[in-house]
């Protein structure tokens, strides 16, 4: 796939500037190539960054000689830590409006919240308010990058990208494709579905760093003609991301194993309709078996791991060690999941996937779980060679943290023996308090 970014005109970092400070990043992936080869601590970094793009990385002594004339460098301490930012790979934009909704589980919590809460976004103006909003969190909580599910009109696509265009982000979204099962005013059909979906392609995909994401919403609320649509439609614009729920409930994979009895099993109902395939990112895949977790590898597709909605919902544990076994290690990113999510923090989301791993009895090591926030998540959209580390010629989003950001941190953090233990302190007690700046394609995006 070629998305290869025009950073030309965006808004950006015209003049050099660095940052200085603690740094971690990742040259790989450490669930196949462990942490030895894959995760670059620098105690004193310099990141500088021109154009929107990182120009020098490495230790603040060997990088300082070598900075352009003029280059102004904030020096942020060593109670920083700058990384690549955030990226939030399954998340729905118009259910900022519902997050912490009451008392059901996913079938029911779609037909008593989630899309009352969506009819709204027939409305541009509320569309507006709702999409800043969520973009604000967003560089609140250092996500630079997401996936994102917009409500059924494509009003509601434009306007998030237009959003996200003024702010310079690198982000994927798509109108959301339902025919079926849904309120009448939350329907499209087969034509006004792909129509709307190809325009949107054709305005938006490979614009600045825009991407299109084609997103059947999921094979309970699209009919088979309506996934046949989306599967044609990816077959002609490949470079697309396309994005869908899968095996996130045991009675969801029941009811779609009823929708689709001639499927041997749910991914099988996305594959039979051309779309599992490099590109893909399927939300949850609690409940996939290993036939469908081979063929995820095969098709090189992604899966986002969403813990804090699972726990909300009671849909159940992901088990991102099985995901990744060794014979077949399938992409796997992180997605809070908002609305049915129940924080914008990934630091927090970290904190619910531990858990989750917990549970599972193979504890997630913190530097594992902050290169699933990063380069995993990039690479779950297969964006690693644009966003996802920090490296000369990535695209310049990074993430500060605060180290020690509330009293009890601070407190924690004199106890602690080293780095790993301190990364730990921030995923389990850290939450937005603990961004203390993002920067968006070079540029200061949020400021604490
Ligand atoms: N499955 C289908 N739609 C949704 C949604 O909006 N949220 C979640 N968590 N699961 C879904
Ligand atoms: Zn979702």
């Amino acid at each position: 796939m070629s998305f290869d970014a025009n950073l030309a005109g965006m808004p950006s970092s015209a003049r050099p500037t660095a940052l200085r400070g603690p740094a971690l990043t990742f040259t790989g992936d450490p669930f196949r190539d462990g942490l030895e080869r894959t995760l670059v601590h620098e105690p004193d970094a310099i990141v500088a960054m021109q154009d929107g793009r990182i120009t020098h990385f490495g230790p603040a002594a060997r990088v300082a000689p070598l900075l352009p004339a003029g280059t102004e460098i904030r020096d942020f301490g060593k109670d920083a830590l700058i990384s690549a930012g955030f990226i939030d790979t399954h998340v729905h934009f118009p259910q900022t409006t519902m997050i912490a909704s009451h008392g059901a589980q996913l079938l029911d919590w779609l037909d008593r919240y989630t899309f009352p809460a969506e009819l709204k976004f027939a409305d541009r103006v509320h569309t507006r308010r709702v999409a800043r909003a969520f973009l604000r969190e967003n560089l609140r909580n250092g996500i630079t990058t997401s996936c994102v599910y917009c409500s059924v009109h494509a009003h509601s696509a434009d306007i998030l990208f237009e959003e996200a265009e003024a702010l310079g982000l690198r982000l994927a979204a798509g109108k959301v494709l339902m025919d079926r099962n849904a309120p009448e005013a939350l329907r499209d059909n087969v034509q006004t579905g792909y129509d709307d979906s190809l325009a949107l392609i054709r305005k938006w995909h490979g614009r600045g760093r825009l991407l299109y994401a084609i997103t059947p919403r999921f094979a309970g609320t699209s009919s088979p003609e309506q996934l046949a649509a989306a599967g044609a439609l990816w077959r002609n614009h490949p470079d697309c991301l396309m994005q869908t729920h899968i095996a996130e409930t045991q009675a969801e994979v029941a009811w779609i194993s009823e929708l689709f009895p001639d499927r041997a099993n749910y991914l099988d109902v996305y594959d039979h309709h051309g779309l599992c395939g490099r590109g893909a990112v399927f939300g949850h895949g609690i409940w996939l078996g290993d036939d469908e977790l081979r063929r995820l590898h095969a098709a090189d597709a992604a899966i986002s791991h969403c813990p804090t909605s699972n726990f909300f919902l009671g849909s159940g544990l992901f088990d991102i060690a099985r995901a990744k076994q060794a014979d077949r290690p399938v992409r796997v990113g992180l997605g809070t999941d908002i609305g049915a999510g129940t924080s914008f923090s990934i630091l927090q989301t970290l904190n619910e996937a531990y858990k989750a791993a917990q549970l599972n009895r193979h504890p997630l090591s913190a530097a594992h779980a902050y290169y699933l926030a990063t380069r995993g998540s990039a690479a779950a959209m297969h964006l690693e060679d644009k966003v996802g580390s920090i490296a000369p010629g990535m695209e310049a989003d990074l993430v500060v943290l605060d180290m020690r950001s509330t009293p009890l941190i601070a407190f924690r953090m004199d106890e602690a023996r080293d780095f790993a233990e301190q990364l730990f302190i921030q995923m389990i007690l850290g939450d937005d308090r603990a961004v203390r700046a993002t920067y968006v394609a070079g540029r200061l995006a949020h400021d604490r």
